[in-house]
């Protein structure tokens, strides 16, 4: 049986994360790890909060904290927001753990043994004023490829394309903006990428058929271009110590330990119960393992080279990504979402405002799978108002009230299905089957489409149906038709509980239901319908399931975060 390994791109540890990086990893991990779950598979979702690097070090500065201090203290409160959207990570991890250095190090060793490390003494950039030496990442200029003029010394946000400082045109210090720039010798580890190139092409060949263009593209690019050597440490304090001789004071590049830290959380989860928990063979010749990537774009050159080059170069028998789901920017009113600049609505904000499920279905509905999308209040707010409300609460409360008032708050005995209950169901078994097909292909605007028209195919069956009608004269039938009605209620709890979790457990606890589970439902939808037998006691809710966005609260959101009412 296939066991199925998850992991999102890890989340940068220098602040609280917008809800582009949410929706762009982390939110479509869990609704495509819930929804295996669901199915009954055997799962492990793995995230960490990716800790080295100089931001960390930088944002720890300006907080005036040690930069350990710091990470702790951000790795918490991230956890916590994440908890809060309900993200089902089987763990959680921090990059800065023991077993990623450990892990790390031995990548390294293995990748100097088999020839694929080459030392060199480069020059380095060192700003007078500042008093040290600059990351790359941390000298801005304009890009030679494309004259954006903010280009990072590692990448070009603008065009992907992957710099070295030296290819800047006009370079200075992103920390003090200070040109008074020197360059000085430094030892440095190199990864011979070069080296690795057919085998990394014959790897993007053998999987252009099924990932996502963006995904095939950016490699394709990056192999285009001819790969270069990488330097894989940095003269830094904050890190992951080098083992070699010599590089004492220097630690690895972060992007280095990063993915290996996909490894290190898997070890972090397993030493929490050793008895039962063997992280090594989720990713050591795991042939039985499928493995899962999801991450935004500008990811994709490390998971897609960078981290299978590492992985290969060992000559051990490591997993590499069976699928890697990339997806486009969400943009805030079409613009950039920035966490330097607080551009937009960031996870806690989020959080403080409205129910995780509005969110979580929001930015599933509109994921940016194909082309970049735009969050605006409005149509934030058009779309809860829209599906949340007056499709999938309405259906439940209507449904549980009128039985409550007419019948009440049990589930009705009554008669036999007629052929419009049959056909009913025949058309919700064709919208499920593809429903759980666009999810198990991660299709996810497709799924939230047909969820969606799953929830008014209720609608539809009730208004033909018309129980309230019915009762008068055949009181008999009308219970027969809220009987299945109830039973959709259930079936409903169970689609949706991927993308709104919290809602899900709401409506089962309607139903009195609190412990019975989500099983994904068979093909055939007759049992299914019928899990609810007459007499089953359920519960009135005693307000609707979801509350309207008004056009003052959108006014009122736009004003405070950005964003214009009528866009
Ligand atoms: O882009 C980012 O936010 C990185 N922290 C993603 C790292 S993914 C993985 F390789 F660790
Ligand atoms: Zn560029």
């Amino acid at each position: 049986m296939t066991r199925y390994l998850i992991t999102s791109a890890l989340p940068y540890i220098n602040g609280i994360k917008h809800l582009g990086n949410l929706g762009g990893s982390m939110l479509p991990a869990d609704v495509y790890a819930r929804f295996l779950r669901q199915k009954g598979e055997d799962v492990l979702f793995i995230c960490a909060t990716d800790e080295h690097g100089t931001p960390a070090e930088l944002a720890a500065l300006e907080k005036n904290q040690d930069v350990e201090t710091f990470c702790t203290e951000q790795h918490e409160i991230q956890k916590s927001i994440y908890q809060r959207f309900h993200l089902s990570f089987d763990h959680f991890g921090r990059s800065s753990s023991s077993q990623n250095a450990e892990l790390t190090q031995h990548f390294c060793k293995k990748l100097m043994e088999n020839g694929f490390i080459e030392e060199r003494t480069i020059k380095q950039v060192y700003s007078v004023d500042d008093g040290r030496f600059l990351p790359d990442r941390y000298i801005v200029g304009t890009c030679p490829h494309c004259g954006y003029e903010a280009a990072r010394g590692d990448q070009c946000e603008n065009c992907t394309r992957v710099l070295d400082p030296t290819d800047l045109i006009n370079p200075r210090s992103a920390v003090s903006g200070s040109s008074n720039l020197e360059i000085k010798d430094s030892k440095h580890l190199f990864l011979n990428l070069p080296a690795m190139e057919s085998k990394l092409a014959a790897f993007i060949d053998e999987h252009e058929a099924e990932w996502p263009i963006v995904v095939t593209s950016i490699a394709r690019k990056w192999l285009k271009e001819g790969l270069r050597e990488r330097c894989i440490t940095r003269d830094l304090k904050w890190g992951i110590s080098v083992p070699k001789e010599g590089f004492e004071g220097k630690v690895f590049y972060v992007w280095f330990d990063a993915p290996i830290e996909y490894i290190g959380a898997t070890a972090e989860w397993a030493e929490k119960d050793p008895e039962h928990r063997d992280w090594k063979s989720w990713w050591y010749d795991a042939k039985d393992v499928r493995y899962t990537e999801f991450m935004a774009k500008d990811n994709i050159p490390f998971h897609t080279i960078m981290f299978p080059a590492t992985l290969f170069a060992s000559g051990e028998p490591w997993k590499k990504v069976d699928y890697i789901k990339g997806f486009n920017w969400l943009t805030f009113y079409g613009g950039k979402f920035s966490t330097s600049q607080k551009r937009g609505i960031f996870t806690n904000q989020a959080l403080d405002e409205f129910q995780p499920d509005f969110w979580r279905y929001w930015l599933m509905a509109n994921t940016p799978e194909n082309a970049d999308s735009s969050f605006t209040f409005s149509s934030f707010a058009a779309t809860i108002n829209k599906d949340l409300n007056d499709v999938l609460g309405n259906f439940v409360n209507r449904v549980l009230k009128m039985t409550a008032s007419k019948i009440g708050a049990a589930v009705p005995a009554g008669g036999e299905w007629t052929a419009v209950e049959k056909e009913f169901i025949q058309t919700l078994q064709k919208r499920v089957t593809d429903y759980t097909k666009y999810l198990s292909e991660m299709e996810f605007r497709k799924a939230l489409t047909e969820l969606r028209a799953i929830w008014v195919e209720g609608n539809n069956y009730l208004t033909a149906a018309a129980p309230w009608t019915v009762i008068k004269e055949d009181p008999e039938k009308a219970a027969m038709i809220l009987r299945l009605a109830l039973n959709v209620i259930r079936l409903y709890a169970v689609l949706s509980a991927p993308i709104i979790p919290e809602t899900a457990e709401k409506i089962q606890k309607l139903l009195n239901l609190e412990n019975a589970g989500y099983a994904w439902p068979k093909a055939d939808l007759t049992e299914e319908l019928q899990t609810l037998k007459a007499g089953h006691a359920f519960n009135v809710p005693e307000q609707p399931l979801f509350q309207k966005i008004t056009p003052e609260a959108v006014t009122d959101l736009c004003a405070r975060y950005g964003g214009n009412p009528d866009e």
